[in-house]
Formats: C-alpha cells, sequence, structure tokens
C-alpha cells in the first residue's frame, strides 16, 4: 500500500476537476483505492509519502506521437503535410533502419518522455522491425506506459522506405509481434497502419487477420488535410468517407479498438460511424497549426460523446508536453469560435485537462483519474519557481501549470504504482 499526500486534482468527468487540498490518495497494488480529506484511523502505522504544498495530479496522456521524428521536431515547419512527409519525414525514417543510429534517437525521445508529465503514450515507431522494438525496450526501461507500433506502408511511400509487398509487410508485423511476446508489463504492441494512402487493400486485409488473431489495438491518422482526403477518395472511390477505407477492413473500432489522429475535416456521416464504433480521436492542436491543417471541431467531438484525448504528434508538433497541447487546444477552439464557426464556444480548463488524462486515458483503460480502481499514475508538481503575490487557490495553481510550467515543475512521477523519478 502507498500513501501520498499533497494538493490533489483529478477529474471525475469531463466538466468536473475536483480538487482536495491537504489530501490523501491511497493506493494498493498499483491502482487508486481512494481520495480522502482526511486519513482514516484503518490506515495509520503506514509511513504516508508526504508532498507538501505540492501538486498531485493523474499522469498525463499522449495519444499520439511519432518517436523517430523527435530528432527533426522544430525544423521543416513551413510545408503542408504530403510534401512534409516527402520531403523530411521519410528520409529521417528511413535512418532507423540502422540500429546504431536508432538506438542513440530513441535514447533522447525516451529520456525527454521520462523527464516530462507523460505517463502513457500511443506511439508510432518506423517500418522497421528491430529499431521498434528497441523503442519497446528504452521505454519499458524509463517506466512508461505505452503502446507502440511497428508502422506498415506498402505503397505511395518512397522506395527507399516502402515496404516490399503486402505479404512482407504482415510478416514483419507478425515477426515483429513474436519476437517481444511477453517481454514488457508496461509497454504493449499496436497495429499501425500509416494512413490509407501508404496502405493497400491487401496489406489492410491481412493486418486485419493479425489484428484478430493477437487481440490488437490500432492507430492511424484520419481526415488531416484536404490534399490527404482527396487521395483517399481518389484510391478508394467505393467509400463516401476516409474513415470508411478503415472500416471496410474492420479497423475501425468496434472488435479493434482504434485511435485516429486529427479528423481535423471529419465529415457528420464520418463523425457519427466513431460515435457508434467507439473510435477514439487523438486531437493534435499543435501539428494542426504546424502543417497548417486547420482546427478540429473538439467541441463537437465532445458534445456527440465521442472518446478524444490530445496527442503532441511529435514532429508535426515541435513539444511533448500535453500541458502545451492543452493550452494549444484551448487557444485554437478560439480561433475556430472567433473565425470559423460561433456555435461550437472555445473549450474549457476542465476539458482541456479532462481530455488529457481521464479523456484519452480510457484508451489504455482505467487510466487517466484518481477515482477507485484506476491504475496509480501520478505526476507531482512543484510550482515554487512561478510565484505569486496573492494566495492561489489549486484550480488556479493548476492552470498556471497548465499553461507556463516546464519539466523543471515535474518534482515525482508513478507509472502503475511505480516511482519513476528521483
Ligand atoms: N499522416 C501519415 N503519416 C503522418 C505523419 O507521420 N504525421 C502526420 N502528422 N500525419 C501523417
Ligand atoms: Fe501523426
Amino acid at each position: 500500500m502507498t500513501i501520498i499526500k499533497g494538493h490533489i486534482c483529478y477529474s471525475t468527468d469531463k466538466d468536473t476537476l475536483h480538487t482536495v487540498e491537504n489530501g490523501y490518495l491511497v493506493c494498493e497494488r498499483g491502482k487508486v483505492k481512494r481520495v480522502y480529506e482526511s486519513l482514516p484511523e484503518e490506515f495509520e502505522g503506514i509511513p504516508i509519502e508526504d508532498y507538501g504544498d505540492r501538486l498531485i495530479i493523474p499522469g498525463l496522456v499522449d495519444l499520439h506521437m511519432h518517436a523517430p521524428q523527435y530528432a527533426f521536431r522544430g525544423l521543416g515547419m513551413d510545408m503542408e503535410l504530403l510534401d512534409w512527409l516527402e520531403a523530411h519525414t521519410f528520409p529521417e525514417e528511413a535512418k532507423y533502419k540502422d540500429l546504431a543510429y536508432a538506438r542513440e534517437a530513441y535514447t533522447y525521445f525516451v529520456e525527454d518522455l521520462k523527464g516530462g508529465a507523460t505517463t502513457r503514450a500511443c506511439i508510432f515507431g518506423t517500418v522497421h522491425k528491430e529499431a521498434t522494438t528497441l523503442l519497446m525496450e528504452l521505454l519499458e526501461d524509463a517506466g512508461i506506459g505505452a503502446m507502440v507500433g511497428k508502422v506498415n506502408m506498402d505503397r505511395n511511400s518512397p522506395e527507399y522506405l516502402c515496404e516490399e509487398s503486402a505479404e512482407a509487410s504482415a510478416l514483419a508485423t507478425v515477426e515483429w509481434l513474436e519476437g517481444i511476446k511477453d517481454r514488457f508489463t508496461l509497454v504493449k504492441p499496436i497495429l499501425t497502419p500509416r494512413f490509407i494512402p501508404t496502405c493497400s487493400d491487401a496489406l489492410m486485409e491481412r493486418l486485419k487477420d493479425i489484428q484478430k488473431q493477437y487481440k490488437l489495438p490500432m492507430q492511424s491518422h484520419l481526415s488531416e488535410n484536404q490534399g490527404e482526403i482527396a487521395w483517399v477518395q481518389e484510391l478508394c472511390p467505393d467509400t463516401r468517407f476516409y474513415g470508411e477505407a478503415y472500416a471496410k477492413f474492420g479497423m475501425f473500432g468496434g472488435d479493434c479498438p482504434t485511435v485516429m489522429a486529427h479528423c481535423v475535416s471529419s465529415n457528420e456521416a464520418e463523425l457519427a460511424l466513431m460515435k457508434k464504433n467507439n473510435v477514439f480521436i487523438a486531437h493534435c492542436p499543435q501539428s494542426n497549426e504546424n502543417l497548417s491543417s486547420g482546427i478540429a471541431p473538439v467541441r463537437k467531438f465532445l458534445d456527440m460523446g465521442i472518446p478524444t484525448g490530445l496527442g503532441c504528434d511529435v514532429a508535426g508538433g515541435h513539444v511533448t508536453s500535453i500541458f502545451r497541447a492543452m493550452a494549444d487546444a484551448i487557444q485554437v477552439s478560439k480561433l475556430r469560435w472567433r473565425l470559423v464557426d460561433d456555435t461550437l464556444k472555445p473549450l474549457t480548463v476542465e476539458e482541456a485537462f479532462y481530455m488529457a488524462t481521464m479523456g484519452g486515458g480510457a484508451f489504455f483503460g482505467k487510466i487517466g483519474s484518481f477515482l477507485e480502481g484506476y491504475e496509480f499514475d501520478a505526476v507531482v508538481l512543484d510550482d515554487t519557481n512561478l510565484p505569486h503575490p496573492q494566495k492561489l487557490t489549486v484550480k488556479e495553481r493548476l492552470e498556471r501549470i497548465v499553461y507556463f510550467s516546464d519539466d523543471r515543475n515535474i518534482y515525482d512521477k508513478y507509472v502503475s504504482g511505480v516511482r519513476t523519478k528521483r
């Protein structure tokens, strides 16, 4: 049993941020038992880790990022998606064939995550199974909970990166899955067809077989950019909308837990199917700004009840901070409201915090809150270097942390009850 004490903040639903000043978070075998305002007698004698005036929040969840793109974040941010993939992304991802390069670059990436507030992440690797396995090892050693995918791409990709055939791509995926079987506790595999333009029908069919056989979730991209959407329509003339190009292979929620990045320009029919199939959306505001993709109607996703979380989408996004993603999500929602559609009100801090914790966490299971039975994933925040002339409430302190903290404010971290920092 572990008991930690401090100012505790967590979402109980999308509109409610619950705060307990000088509260006790009691955990047992890596799971939350309860949050108490004062400690019941039954727990007397159990040592308490007292974090004093610091804040304790659930670990942040990143629903979408690309580990091999970390090295070039902040570079080449003057292009739109498809040109950016050709000019910057594919050449960089090809380097991960070289395991020495992968080890160095992935070490920097994992160090970054380790120092930040993210405790769970959905992560794209590259097409290379060895480098993807290495990435999983590094994440497990760092105590980061993650779903990691070997990327599949067998068409419309440069020769130096494209997999030889659907069969070769599927075979490499199975070899990767067999090679990592039962090796990790915190890190799990996730199927990762890059997006429809780079995945043939034959490949999608094979991936569905693999998904069923290994009971895997899947992650991909959806309706991010107008050029991409038009291309998918050309490639799949039998579909009414982009999402159908995944759905026709049984790779769009339902028995295949799915998270789709972006959905900037999803139409009503696409959103309705996502709602029906419980497809998660990874909202990646910083990437959508950098690649001029647009502003996703997140208020609509929330109103419709489509499960939604946040993603940094490095290197579409240039930083890995999910606090920054929260602020970005709120800011772009204001621009959308002012400039595009005044019926969709801007996001609140409560909603952004919910998406960054409980909303995205639901893709992993009982993750992202301190309600009973949730995984004990927590981040302890120290804001003493952000002084203020007045006494602030816990919620005000959290808001300031969202907008302008950095890794120096992360004091301690727990993932599934295991302390991973200090
Ligand atoms: N669509 C297909 N591949 C990618 C990628 O690497 N990044 C982003 N943002 N979108 C994509
Ligand atoms: Fe992406």
